[in-house]
């Protein structure tokens, strides 16, 4: 089996299919940052859909099992659907999700079911309309992204809901609003991370997981919630249940790392691989792909990546390396 130096496997593949968004949260690309005049992508240098599929394909015979969709927004892509047929088309594949932002769900979540699609993870900070709407950086309302979450149900796909958590910006309304959607899904609370280099991050704006179970529990405080033995090795999300039939993830990846199990390979939408979401350079794949090379010249070089691979980067955070290192855009790499 592919091993890379600290004995963990390949197992998720997270295919970034465009730079692109239509929402600028504060905390992944800040509207100052990302403007009109920000040079996003052209198409041309974009992986096509073949070209996706191919890679897809080849780290599968590495042992990849799971495959997720991310942006940018991902169904900002053209023909998405089409992508996700190819996807869960390959033999072997036992996964394939989304995460989005929810916005063209109602459009989409149809489609994108009867090509393939599982599961969709959804992302909303909070149900206030200006906290939210100052969050994601252009005012959009909140409902939009429960209408979305409402399709992808209506639809049959599996849904779960992402919050990051920001202290002093949407700490307060946590309680609110898992109480109001863990009816619908599973909702995950993000630790806000030091992604990229214009998020402004420091120590002060996290707020750790445990504090965020004492707020969601209330005068119970974290007492009312239990752990839950993780879906699978290396999952990201410690899951909790609060006895009632609903569950709640914490991603705690500043306080409590979880680097010694990930088995995650990300490809940016222009096919550069990373083997860390907090990667400073990462390995091109799209020369080879363009000139010729072959399936096992590809299946070389993944294997050959993988076996040298030592990423560990949040356990080893801290405030001057988060400052000091160079990390690939949240947009680009797909989160
Ligand atoms: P499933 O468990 O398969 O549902 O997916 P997931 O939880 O891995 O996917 P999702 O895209 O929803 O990730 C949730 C959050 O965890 C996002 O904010 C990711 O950026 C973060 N995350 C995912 N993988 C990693 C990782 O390898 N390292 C770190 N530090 N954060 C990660
Ligand atoms: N810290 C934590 N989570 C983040 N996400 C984007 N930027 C950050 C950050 N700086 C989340 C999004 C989405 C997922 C892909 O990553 O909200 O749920
Ligand atoms: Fe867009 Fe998601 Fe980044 Fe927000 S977190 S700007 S929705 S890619
Ligand atoms: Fe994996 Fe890097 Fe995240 Fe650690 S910080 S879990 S190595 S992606």
């Amino acid at each position: 089996m592919l091993a890379d130096q600290l004995g963990r496997p390949l197992r998720d593949l997270r295919l970034s299919v465009t730079d692109r968004c239509n929402l600028r949260c504060t905390y992944c690309m800040p509207a100052e940052v990302f403007g009109p005049d920000y040079a996003f992508l052209p198409r041309t240098e974009l992986l096509s859909f073949e070209e996706i599929e191919r890679v897809a394909r080849v780290f599968v015979t590495l042992g990849v099992q799971k495959l997720r969709v991310t942006g940018g927004e991902p169904t900002l892509r053209r023909d998405l659907p089409d992508l996700i047929g190819r996807l869960a088309g390959i033999a072997g594949v036992q996964d394939v999700a989304m995460t989005t932002n929810g916005l063209l769900l109602p459009r989409l979540a149809g489609d994108l079911k009867a090509a393939g699609l599982r599961r969709v993870t959804v992302s909303i900070d909070s149900l206030d309309p200006e906290i939210f709407g100052r969050m994601n950086g252009l005012g959009t309302h909140p409902q939009r992204v429960l209408d979305g979450i409402e399709a992808a149900l209506q639809a049959g796909l599996g849904v779960k809901i992402n919050t990051v958590v920001q202290r002093g910006v949407n700490d307060a309304g946590l309680r609110d609003l898992w109480l109001a959607l863990r009816a619908l899904a599973p909702v995950r609370f993000i630790e806000f991370m030091d992604v990229g280099n214009h998020n402004g991050w420091n120590m002060a704006s996290v707020v750790p997981s445990r504090e965020v179970l004492a707020r969601l529990g209330g005068e119970a405080g974290a007492g009312l919630f239990r752990p839950v033995n993780p879906e699978y090795r290396g999952e990201v999300a410690a899951r909790h249940t609060d006895g009632q039939g609903h569950e709640v993830g914490l991603i705690s990846s500043v306080t409590a790392p979880f680097c010694g199990d990930c088995s995650r390979a990300r490809v940016s939408a222009v096919g550069v691989l990373y083997t860390c979401l907090f990667a400073s350079d990462g390995t091109d794949l799209r020369a080879l792909l363009r000139g010729g090379g072959s399936d096992e010249a590809l299946r070389g070089l993944l294997a050959e990546v993988w076996k040298m691979r030592r990423d560990r980067y949040s356990e080893e955070r801290g405030e001057t390396t988060a400052a000091m290192r160079a990390k690939v855009e949240m947009s680009h790499i797909g989160g």
